[in-house]
């Protein structure tokens, strides 16, 4: 593994979420990139509002809002701590960060119910996550040739995390390596996370890219010498089966069809060793309209249904690299898992 010059990689300049000791304020992606506005979060009932509402998504950044989520809860209620878990392990179910971070913040409660400590593991679990996303990036870009050409889907970057990002942040790494020649973005629909928030990050570091609609992935691959599709993960099962943003499969299919390789990018956090496989992890669907309709404005005729599963399963065979914060796990497997999470 090469060493990454961080000073290289250019510091954020914005910051998604911002713990002020009393309330939790987080960048509304829903308005990115026109408008630059904070939500102010004071109780755990206003961050379960902005988690499900999506201001604030990515599963490490829903993980670690979550944990300030409980700091506030419990600041309230000191004996509320199963119904503050409830409410907000409720907001979205696929990303398992969330759960994870709650999990932590709970039982630190019920270890030791002392709110200092609490706000203090809350801030150790942001500060945690930037560490192990600066590790990924290293780990990430070891892997990658020179004058790379890369496919990343959704938005994994410095929004979606406590800083630098898992795919994106592998990208930024590599960049700073000279390794990225180009990357191509999806523009990830029908949330946009790749046109609207993926283009601003991409476009502020100044790295080459160019946006694709979801369905021209397979033809870029069939014309263009591509290497790489690096993305994030929602929750990975035992034997390495990977949730994320849907139209990650069809990525993965459209890969392997063309001898393109294909890495996930998630911090240990984001395993659920209680998954066998991707048929147990939940797949969050949302509502007919983000479909139908486009920031309210009808696209197909009126009362038409739609089916919108957010999420899809990447079986693991179609994966030929994840990289965590404890290292990289080739060709994944149930034992390759195990050796690398220890
Ligand atoms: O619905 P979203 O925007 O929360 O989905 C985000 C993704 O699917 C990301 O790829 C994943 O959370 C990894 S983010 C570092």
């Amino acid at each position: 593994m090469s060493a990454v010059d961080l000073s290289a990689v250019r510091p954020e300049p914005v910051k998604p979420l911002i713990w002020e000791g009393d309330h939790l304020r987080l960048l509304d992606q829903r308005v990115l990139p026109g408008e630059l506005r904070y939500l102010r979060c004071e109780s755990a009932g206003d961050i379960a509002d902005a988690i499900h509402g999506m201001a604030v998504r990515g599963a490490p950044a829903i993980g670690i809002a979550a944990a300030y989520g409980m700091v506030l809860a419990l600041r309230a209620d000191p004996d509320g701590v199963q119904r503050a878990f409830d409410l907000l392990a409720a907001s979205r179910p696929t990303a398992v960060n969330l759960r994870w971070a709650l999990e932590r913040m709970r039982g630190l409660w019920l270890e030791r119910p002392d709110l200092a400590a609490l706000e203090a593991e809350a801030v150790k679990i942001h500060d945690e996550d930037l560490a192990q996303n600066l590790k990924m990036g290293a780990f990430g870009a070891a892997l990658i040739g020179s004058n790379a050409s890369v496919i990343t889907h959704c938005n994994t970057g410095a929004l979606a995390t406590g800083g630098h990002g898992t795919a994106l942040g592998v990208i930024r790494s590599a960049y700073a390596l000279n390794r990225i020649a180009r990357v191509y973005n999806t523009e990830t629909r029908p949330w946009l996370q790749g046109a609207r928030l993926t283009a601003w990050e991409l476009q502020q570091e100044g790295i080459p890219a160019k946006l694709i609609a979801d369905g021209a992935a397979a033809h870029l691959m069939s014309r263009e010498q591509i290497d790489w599709v690096i993305v994030g993960a929602d929750r990975i099962a035992e034997n390495g089966d990977t949730a994320n943003k849907i139209g990650t499969y069809a990525l993965a299919v459209a890969a392997r069809r063309h001898g393109v390789k294909f890495m996930v990018v998630a911090p240990s956090g984001t395993f659920d060793l209680r998954c066998r496989s991707g048929a147990d992890i939940p797949i969050e669907e949302r509502g007919a309209a983000e479909l139908t309709e486009f920031r309210g404005v009808p696209i197909a005729p009126q009362g038409y249904d739609a089916f919108n599963p957010v999420f899809d399963v990447t079986p693991a065979e179609l994966i030929d690299a994840i990289v965590c914060e404890s290292g990289v796990i080739a060709r994944p497997s149930r034992e390759a898992v195990r050796a690398v999470l220890g």
